[in-house]
């Protein structure tokens, strides 16, 4: 009985093991420019007082660079408020200001923004099947509509650090729900890298989001054109 145990366990073991090297794990699946739309979802002015996971300046800061990024790279953007007339409130202004082309889809009534008819158009009227994905609240705002479209055959990814909730447990609780299905989660800067590939070609767009937004990176700039210069003129 125990060595019919122990074979049975080395079979599943070997299964496991069999499973894991042919690769059950998701291919590379990298951000191309040309297949990229970037949502916006509910970046309400009200509903930012619920973002607890990050600083307010920090998340303003980290909403504005991913939408740079997509006015930078010319990526189409769909934007949507949920019940902008009511508490939520209206849009962050500077995302207004930077897509004065862009309709922004209200919806009076739905909570993830793929049930609304108008927004799934506009999605697909980009014609791009890759779909990044930021908003307030992580878990409802972000994780419904990601698994509505992921389930629609698209490849999502969440803008983890443009998206905010009240806590840390929720946001994992968001996170993992959405990694479990195969959402990827990316933060800004990794999005304007992957996007981008290579300083030779992109360097000017990945140069001004990162002097505008990271300033911890734009520190190390200065210094660096600061010493060139310098010895430049030796
Ligand atoms: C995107 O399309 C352009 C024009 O067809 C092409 O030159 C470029 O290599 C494409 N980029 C990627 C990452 O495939």
């Amino acid at each position: 009985m125990r060595t019919f145990l122990k074979l049975v366990v080395c079979a599943v073991m070997a299964v496991q093991s069999a499973t894991a090297r042919s690769g059950s794990f998701p291919k590379y699946n990298r951000l191309n420019m040309n297949d990229t739309a970037i949502l916006l979802i509910d970046h309400q002015v009200g509903l930012q007082a619920l973002v607890k996971d990050f600083d307010t300046v920090s998340f303003q800061n980290n909403v504005l660079a991913l939408a740079s990024i997509a006015k930078e790279l010319k990526l189409p953007v769909v934007i949507t408020a949920s019940v902008p007339e009511g508490p939520n409130g209206p849009l962050m202004p500077e995302i207004l200001k930077m897509f004065p082309d862009v309709a922004v889809v209200s919806r009076h009534g739905e909570v993830n923004a793929w049930d609304d008819p108008k927004f799934r158009a506009a999605v697909k009227k980009t014609g791009r099947n890759q779909l990044i994905m930021a908003g307030i609240v992580t878990d409802v705002c972000i994780v419904f509509p990601a698994l509505s479209a992921i389930e629609e055959g698209y490849q999502v990814f969440a803008a983890v650090d443009a998206s905010g909730t009240f806590n840390e447990v929720v946001r994992y609780a968001a996170w993992d729900r959405m990694s479990q299905s195969g959402v990827q989660l990316m933060n800004w800067f990794s999005i304007l890298c992957e996007l981008t590939r290579d300083w030779r070609i992109h360097g000017q767009v990945m140069t001004d989001i990162i002097l505008k937004h990271l300033p911890e990176y734009k520190n190390t700039m200065i210094t660096f054109n600061q010493k060139q210069s310098t010895e430049h003129s030796d």
